[in-house]
């Protein structure tokens, strides 16, 4: 089955080709940052406007790359959800009109369940059951995964998202947006040891995540080293160490967190999926810390661990294979719980 998959849950169009025998057959990607940058975030009405222009240009162009006509697309996936619901209806009309005119199923993929996946675009994928944790701008969540739809919720974040902190981090030390590959690259200056900062909820039970008193704490980092600097604004080296304590605290937190998730299901595989898990000093710090644990560690290559159109293709076409079709409702769920997903192919086509 060839299916065509299309992203538009927020600031990147994504488009892809996937094919279920030959794999991923070509993906393009258009990212909006230049649009919202100016404006420190993203702007919804702006990422609506920009979809609807960029969308069909991106499917002519991939469809042109995979060689692959209109009439040999089988099935089409679109993100339905969570998302700006703006930048969503332009991704779902545009799939379902596909769809529609070409006679071929079509199916709202959720945005969570497709980074979840995207490692399993990779030559050696993991394989179920796996522990998963998803950090991405919106999301950061720890999941038993027993198989696609099989998800339970080990752990979340009560407040920021690890790469909402990012974000927010980013801003404080006046880098552009989107933070978090800044803060990362910021921090590879950064002298160890200078700061120590928090390792929140991490010494009581749980696998709950909180990062609005860690971003607090850099807040006021900033402002005493900014008094101390006065009136000079704080150095680069200051703001260097400040993002590598930053990182660290977070890494440490997520080693902690996973490794007690490991031990907790006792399972041996663990997943990390989502813009965050681009980040070189998370991938090392929980490198080590399942080599010591006996397990393995797995994640997709950069492009495919932001948003982009693969991992909706791929999500996609293994529920579009298990028989699932959306309803005839032109449906998107702005919020849309992961673990209210129904396991492969049980959900009945409408
Ligand atoms: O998965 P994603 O592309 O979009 C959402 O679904 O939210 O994740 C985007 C998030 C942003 O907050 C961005 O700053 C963060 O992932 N991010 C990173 C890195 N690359 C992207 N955070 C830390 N280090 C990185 N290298
Ligand atoms: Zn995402």
């Amino acid at each position: 089955m060839r299916v065509l998959g299309i992203e538009t849950s927020c600031d990147e169009t994504g488009v892809a080709v996937y094919d279920s025998a030959d794999g991923l057959l070509a993906d393009r990607l258009f990212s909006q940052v230049d649009i919202h940058a100016r404006f420190g975030g993203v702007v919804p009405e702006l990422a609506s406007r920009d979809h609807i222009r960029k969308a069909l240009p991106l499917i002519h162009e991939v469809l042109q790359a995979a060689n692959t006509p209109l009439s040999a697309i089988d099935g089409i996936a679109y993100t339905a959800g969570p998302g700006l619901v703006g930048a969503l209806l332009v991704g779902a009309s545009i799939g379902r009109a596909l769809g529609m005119s070409l006679g071929v199923p079509t199916i709202g993929v959720h945005h969570m369940e497709g980074h979840l996946l995207a490692p399993m675009l990779e030559a050696q994928p993991p394989e179920f059951p796996f522990v998963a944790l998803l950090v991405s701008g919106g999301h950061t969540q720890l999941v038993r995964v027993d198989g696609i739809g099989r998800y339970s919720l080990l752990g979340e974040s009560l407040d920021d998202a690890a790469g909402e902190a990012f974000d927010k981090v980013g801003k404080m030390l006046d880098l552009e947006y989107p933070g978090g590959p800044r803060v990362a690259a910021l921090a590879l200056e950064g002298r160890p040891g200078l700061y120590q900062f928090p390792r929140p909820m991490t010494n009581r039970p749980g696998l709950d995540f909180s990062f609005s008193g860690l971003k607090t704490f850099v807040r006021n980092t900033l402002a005493a080293a900014a008094s101390a600097a006065a009136p000079e604004a704080v150095s680069r080296q200051d703001k260097a160490d400040i993002a590598f304590a930053f990182e660290d605290a977070v890494v440490q937190t997520f080693i902690i967190k996973c490794r007690r998730a490991l031990q907790q299901t006792g399972l041996n595989t663990l997943v990390i999926a989502g813009g965050v898990s681009a980040n070189l000093a998370l991938r090392a710090g929980l490198q080590t810390m399942v080599e010591k644990e006996r397990a393995q560690l797995f994640y997709a290559q950069p492009r495919f661990c932001t948003d982009n159109g693969a991992m909706i293709a791929y999500a996609g076409c293994q529920r579009l294979l298990a028989g699932e079709t959306d309803s005839l409702a032109l449906d998107v769920k702005p919020r849309w719980p992961l673990s209210s997903l129904p396991p492969l192919g049980q959900s009945a086509p409408q």
